[in-house]
């Protein structure tokens, strides 16, 4: 046995029939039941290897009543058995996972175990299957990867089933999906198969969905799993805003930092299905899967049909420990080439600027101002094609409008790369427009029922990507443009949800529409971001509709909401890093009053929560004042000062009550954190606001201290003239003025403190305005307001928590003089 074996074989081991597969903190146990079904023994925190594991057995003395009992064991009901993969009509009268119609019309389908492979690295067949995957990356190694791959049999045809698991060690995930291989010669039609079933074996867990809608993606909601069956899922075609392929178990004392909780993710952008059943025994059945809502596929004989992967990961260190392994596993697994690594600019988009008015000279005005305010790369959103001047007309037709751009596009591109601005474009490949050249030519290519009417989605049609040919014209017409121009970055928006699905070419297998579709998309993504390698992908479906695991294999980083409001953002973004980092979420600050809910929020905290992600403007910076100028430089220079950590650093949730939101991002080494502290609406005397940071060193000395920001003399209204030689009325002339060049600046609080001090005390923030006074050490808070604290590790990390006597030394409040 050489030593690659020997590694991947202590990843996963196969002993009476018992396969025991370790993550670095985890354990996942099979048992082949002698009857040949596979029990699902355990999944949770790492035990050790044993010789026998008949601890973990279910056992049955007796058969339970009114139940039905397998063919091989007269006692056996799987009915209460913690199973692997079920079936219908087996007794097991939970969900099933799978739905045949075999060969002979029965919906049997009746599998038992036949053979197993294991091997080092991810599935074999994953290019096979044309679906996106999670990949080891060159940079990591191979044996951190191990595959289990269970083939079960059916009793009657030769029609296998193979359950496939990877593991991943250091992300703590395993990923799972089905094969399912037809070597009958007959077809069978396959109108549902999950790619993951786990059962449990209590019941005693909350279930966190993160659902929404258009503009409010993503929303945490929380409920107590009780009986019967919870379904998350969506019918929209793509993953959709109405609820994410995410879900999450959590164990009812499971805070943020401690507690056990399961995670359970897809990789797969169209209609997902996520149960959990909890069965009259208390037992409870998770599964993940294409949704069967309109699925049907026939398998002819001799065919296979793959599921996409489905992802697990288990935290006994809290949600925040969950999320910790889905990040990682989403960063060195998931997001492709090289931009895993790779550090995103900070960009200006025109569409909230602009929308659909823009001229070339405009354009380059915005690209002027933003490489002053340090800005990195220009985006032109829609309306830079045909004759697009508004949302119903043009789509597919993705030749330059050279009137509107004045000339082409190679031109303005060169001469935004002069200012020393990148040059990034929007795109909606998938769509066409009734008004367009392409639908003159192919009407056909617009997804509909023939002999219907059409129920239309923002003036546009679908393209029917379940075509070849029409997959073939994207690819030619997006890459065409992307070689015509010093391009570096795409948006790749997707406007609408499908509706009227169906397809001529598809005749009587309309049941494959929507998975087809989403096949289609992911092959001309692939296609064009295997030909631009070096091209940043930014995809986005009106905001947040397609934030998925699936996108995310083909494109780094996504648009994660239309809506930038910073108040709405900090659930969205939020809820949003429950399974995925920041360095995937886009994130821009925009104009006040918001564009979404009109709100108006200060322009620091709009930075202030968009830099917990991949920070962009969204907004027409040519009309700024000075003032507004100068705080964004400044926002910008401090951005890149810690865009790793921004983008790549460790992130957490902190508990905080409803009122409060508090993120922190720390490096790899836990010598450098940000927090943010946010609030939501003012209270008058507040408690003492405290700040306790999360993942730092113990016995390091930081620094601690506030981003200096700026606050706009508006917020105190009528107040400003108790303390100014001229009365200022609010809202009044001298207000405007004084505003458009001068900022307050904000409080700065610093603070010289052990690691042990800020996790397990920490600081006791400085009063917040009460209404009795002010002085530049008043924390002026508000409604909607927030302060990032810098954190840095002082070379000073000799002293250890023992050499420590004089508690002086622990924390020093610096005053004004010493700073
Ligand atoms: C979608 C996107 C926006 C913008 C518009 C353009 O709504 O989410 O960011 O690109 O389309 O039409």
């Amino acid at each position: 046995m050489n030593i690659r074996e020997q590694r991947y074989i202590s990843m996963i081991t196969f002993d009476n029939q018992v396969f025991h597969a370790q993550t670095n903190s985890t354990s996942y146990l099979i048992r082949v039941h002698p009857a040949g079904y596979l029990e699902q023994l355990y999944y949770g925190a790492k035990i050790r290897r044993a010789a026998s594991y008949d601890a973990l057995f279910e056992k049955i003395t007796a058969v339970y009543g009114n139940t039905n009992v397998t063919p091989a064991d007269s006692k056996l009901s799987l009915d209460n058995l913690c199973m692997e993969y079920s079936f219908a009509a087996t007794g097991d009268y939970r969900h099933a996972p799978l739905s045949l119609q075999m060969p002979d019309f029965g919906y049997s389908g009746d599998f038992r175990y036949l053979s197993h492979r294991i091997y080092e690295g991810t599935y074999e067949e994953n290019d096979l299957t044309k679906m996106p995957y999670a990949k080891v990356s060159p940079a990591h190694a191979q044996s951190d990867t191990a595959t289990l791959d269970i083939t079960l049999k059916d009793t009657v045809y030769p029609v296998y089933l193979h359950l496939i698991y990877t593991f991943f060690s250091k992300s703590d995930c395993v990923t799972r999906r089905v094969k399912i291989d037809n070597q009958s010669e007959g077809s069978i039609i396959v109108s549902k198969v999950m790619s993951l079933m786990i059962d449990l074996p209590d019941k005693n867990y909350n279930m966190h969905t993160f659902d929404g809608l258009w503009i409010k993606e993503r929303h945490e909601n929380i409920k107590k799993l009780v009986s019967g069956l919870y379904v998350n899922d969506s019918t929209t075609g793509s993953s959709s805003n109405r609820h994410n392929p995410l879900i999450i178990l959590s164990r009812e004392n499971c805070t943020e930092e401690s507690g056990e909780c399961i995670g359970i993710n897809l990789i797969y952008s169209g209609n997902h299905y996520e149960a959990v059943e909890v069965s009259g025994y208390g037992k409870i059945r998770i599964m993940s899967g294409i949704n069967p809502y309109q699925f049907a596929w026939t398998l002819d004989g001799n065919a296979a049909f793959y599921t996409p992967e489905a992802v697990l990961s288990y935290s006994s260190n809290g949600l925040c420990g969950l999320s910790h392994n889905m990040h990682q596993f989403v960063g060195s697994h998931i997001i492709p080439g090289e931009w895993a690594a790779k550090s995103r600019p900070v960009l200006v988009n025109n569409w909230e600027a602009t929308y659909f008015d823009f001229t070339d000279a405009k354009l380059l005005k915005i690209a002027r101002d933003a490489k002053n305010l340090g800005i990195e790369m220009l985006v032109l959103d829609d309306g830079w094609f045909g004759n697009r001047s508004d949302d119903t007309s043009s789509l597919g037709d993705w030749q330059v409008n050279e009137k509107k751009l004045g000339g082409p596009l190679k031109k303005l591109a060169e001469k935004v790369n002069r200012l020393g601005l990148k040059f990034g474009l929007w795109f909606e490949p998938e769509m066409i427009s009734e008004k367009s050249s392409l639908y003159q030519i192919h009407p056909d290519w617009a997804v509909r029922i023939p002999g219907r009417e059409h129920y239309p989605g923002r003036n546009q049609f679908v393209l029917d990507l379940t075509r070849q040919d029409v997959c073939e014209y994207i690819v030619a017409a997006v890459s065409d443009v992307l070689k015509s121009a010093p391009i570096e970055y795409v948006k790749w928006d997707m406007n609408r949800h499908l509706s009227d699905t169906y397809s001529a070419n598809l005749q009587q297998r309309q049941g494959e529409f929507c998975h087809r579709y989403i096949k289609g998309v992911y092959e001309v993504m692939k296609r064009i971001t295997d030909s631009f390698p070096h091209v940043l992908f930014e995809s986005c479906s009106a905001g947040g509709n397609r934030f998925d695991l699936g996108m995310l294999c083909y494109m780094p980083q996504i648009w994660t909401s239309d809506d930038s409001d910073a108040n709405e953002r900090t659930y969205i973004q939020r809820g949003t890093s429950f399974g995925y980092p920041l360095s995937t979420m886009a994130a821009h600050v925009s104009a006040v009053p918001n564009h979404q809910t009109l709100r108006n929020v200060s322009l620091e905290t709009r930075f202030n929560v968009a830099c917990f992600g991949v920070l962009g403007y969204e907004i027409d910076i040519t009309k700024l004042t000075k003032a507004e100028k100068k705080a964004i430089s400044e926002q910008i220079i401090f951005y890149k000062t810690h865009r790793e950590l921004f983008q790549f650093g460790t992130f957490s949730r902190t508990e905080s009550d409803d009122n409060h939101v508090v993120w922190q991002v720390v490096s790899e080494d836990k010598k450098e954190a940000i927090v943010l502290f946010y609030q939501r609406t003012a209270m008058p005397n507040p408690q003492s606001d405290v700040l306790k940071v999360t993942g730092l060193l113990a016995g390091q000395l930081y620094e601690v201290e506030t981003r200096r920001q700026y606050i706009s003399i508006r917020q105190f209204g009528s107040l400003a003239s108790q303390v100014s030689p001229i009365p200022i009325t609010d809202e009044g002339v001298v207000q405007s003025v004084i505003n458009k060049i001068y900022m307050l600046q904000s409080e700065k609080e610093q603070y010289r403190t052990y690691g042990d001090l800020l996790m397990n005390a920490g600081i006791k923030l400085s009063q917040q305005f009460a209404g009795t006074g002010y002085n530049e050490q008043t924390r002026v808070m508000g409604d909607y307001s927030s302060r990032l604290y810098v954190i840095k590790a002082l070379p000073d990390d000799s002293l250890t928590d023992d050499s420590l006597t004089d508690d002086s030394l622990r924390m020093t409040a610096l005053t004004n003089d010493e700073t």
